[in-house]
């Protein structure tokens, strides 16, 4: 039984990190989705949003378990009975950040593999940061997200425009 871990922030889950889950499942006999805790100072969702909307997003897929985690992932890791780290890498501009956090977590925890994944073409340029940037910009963004995180955001930006 191979368990891989997807850590990130997912604040919010855009169809890249979908396709990556997708990918990791093909790969693994299970994928746990993990939320990492206290990542920004001001998210747009909440860790239990973040966990909701994700479990609505990946409804249907197979071996799949959304999970939130608070500390050290390689701590996680171990909790989870984990085998490796998954990873997306979208462009070179990612690699060296990604890099750097894989040898850390060996560093940390020699058993610790990390394994990296590319998107589709389309997703390539889709990041949670430009999704935000673009919704509250009132641009269109659904093409880069699940629906139910498209209503979200609408949601969210909605209550926020509200005195
Ligand atoms: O989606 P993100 O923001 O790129 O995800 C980054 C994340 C959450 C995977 C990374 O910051 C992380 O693993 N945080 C947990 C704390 C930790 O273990 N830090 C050391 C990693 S080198």
């Amino acid at each position: 039984m191979k368990r891989v871990v997807y850590p990130g922030s997912f604040d919010p889950f855009t169809n890249g990190h979908l396709d990556l889950v997708r990918r990791g499942t093909r790969l693994f006999d299970e994928v746990l989705v993990a939320v990492a805790v206290n990542q920004e100072k001001q998210p747009l969702f909440s860790i239990e949003e973040r966990v909701e909307l994700i479990t609505a997003c990946c409804r249907g897929l197979p071996r799949i378990r959304i999970v939130s985690f608070q500390g050290l992932l390689v701590e996680a890791l171990k909790a989870f009975q984990a085998d490796a780290v998954l990873r997306g890498v979208r462009a070179f501009s990612d690699f060296e950040y990604e890099l750097q956090m894989a040898f850390m977590n060996r560093s940390l925890s020699p058993s610790c593999e990390t394994v990296f994944l590319m998107p589709t073409v389309e997703n390539s340029f889709v990041s949670s940061r430009v999704v935000k940037e673009i919704a509250s910009l009132g641009g269109d963004f659904a093409s880069y997200v699940p629906e139910p995180v498209r209503q979200a955001i609408e949601r969210k930006l909605k209550q926020r425009r509200q005195p």
